[in-house]
């Protein structure tokens, strides 16, 4: 099988981690990732905030529902990596909307993230996204400014579990050829 199509599928949402730190060399890895992701019209609209202080940890995962899987890891994981974005850039030209999808935050967001964790699993680090909790409680925490979105969560560490691979749909319930 085709190498990186290999690692693609390797990689889990992991959700727990050993207690062994991430250093500094691989966390300017992990940025390399996301300085290198494509985005619209090369805004890169994205902002990481590493969070160390365990008690900013304890007040990002006060804002998670109950019945989050990754709730725990929010604190226990290594490395917590919180990423936000500059709004009214990503999608705009001359401050206008391009398209009828408005701010292309979320789409670059998406496309850094998945840089982020293909590169983790690569240096043999699980991560798992975290969408679920309440954003505008968790941009207080991190004392976001105005003008900006804090859209998820990313603890991160060396996995301390082997998660199965959820089931995917087959390829052919979601590609359609000439018309949908
Ligand atoms: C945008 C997004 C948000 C997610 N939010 C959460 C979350 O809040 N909590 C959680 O435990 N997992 C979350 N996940 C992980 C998914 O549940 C997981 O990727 C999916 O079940 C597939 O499993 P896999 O990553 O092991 O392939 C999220 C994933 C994505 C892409």
């Amino acid at each position: 099988m085709n190498q990186f199509l290999e690692g693609l599928k390797a990689r889990r949402s992991v959700r727990k981690f050993q207690d062994k730190p991430v250093s500094a060399e691989t966390l300017q890895t992990l940025m390399e990732a996301v300085q290198w992701s494509p985005s619209w019209a090369n805004t890169q609209c994205w902002e990481v905030i590493v969070v160390k202080d365990p008690a900013l940890r304890e007040r990002l995962q006060a804002t998670m529902g109950k019945g989050n899987p990754a709730t725990k890891a929010i604190v226990s994981a290594p490395l917590l990596l919180v990423l936000c974005a500059k709004k009214d850039s990503s999608g705009f030209y001359n401050g206008q909307v391009t398209t009828k999808y408005g701010d292309w935050m979320l789409y670059d967001l998406g496309i850094a993230t998945q840089s982020l964790c293909l590169t983790a699993h690569s240096l043999g680090l699980g991560s798992v996204v975290v969408g679920l909790f309440d954003h505008d409680a968790a941009a207080k925490v991190v004392g976001l400014p105005a003008g900006y979105e804090l859209v998820s969560m990313l603890p991160m560490g060396y996995p301390d579990q082997s998660p199965k691979a959820p089931p995917r749909k087959e390829i052919s319930q979601f590609v359609h050829y000439d018309r949908f």
